[in-house]
């Protein structure tokens, strides 16, 4: 079983849009078995809330449906609960950092450094363009999912 938290800072806009997007691309290819798919946030500011329309909406527009959920902050336990911990931005990745000390394992990644052109995936929050920040999160999961089925 692989497990995977993405991360964000609010945990309501890119990460669960990664979350059920990944999720999504493992239903369709029948590997539900192989993997187990969270998300979570570095700050406390949505913690408990659901998420934001705009994601809801994005999703809804490609046919992805969003299980009702709340907010999470990480915690430290879920550097061992988990295989891949994996940030949006560089920003997130250093916040990650902050909350679960040294990465001994390698298991904390940037979404885009697997694929072809590594970057950060900007704020819809702060943007509010969900449709950039849904194709730059599609461009990363498939290819992290292709990665992941290849090894
Ligand atoms: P996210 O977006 O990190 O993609 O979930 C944000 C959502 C909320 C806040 C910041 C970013 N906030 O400051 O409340």
């Amino acid at each position: 079983m692989i497990k995977i938290l993405f991360v964000c800072l609010g945990n309501i806009c890119r990460s669960p849009m990664a979350e059920f997007i990944f999720k999504d691309m493992v239903k369709k290819s029948g590997r539900q078995n192989e993997f187990y798919i969270e998300s979570a946030a570095t700050s406390y500011e949505e913690v408990g809330n659901p998420v934001h329309y705009g994601t809801v909406r994005k999703l809804a527009e490609v046919g992805i449906k969003v299980e009702k959920r709340c907010a999470r902050r990480l915690e430290k336990e879920d550097y061992n609960k988990f295989n891949y911990i994996i940030g949006m931005e560089k920003s997130n990745i250093n916040a990650i950092l902050n909350i679960v000390g040294q990465d001994v394992d390698k298991k904390i990644f940037r979404l885009l450094d697997f694929s072809e052109n590594p970057r950060d995936i900007a704020d819809p929050w702060y943007t509010h363009n969900f449709d950039i920040t849904y194709n730059d999160i599609v461009e990363g999961c498939e290819a992290l999912f292709a990665k992941l089925v290849q090894s």
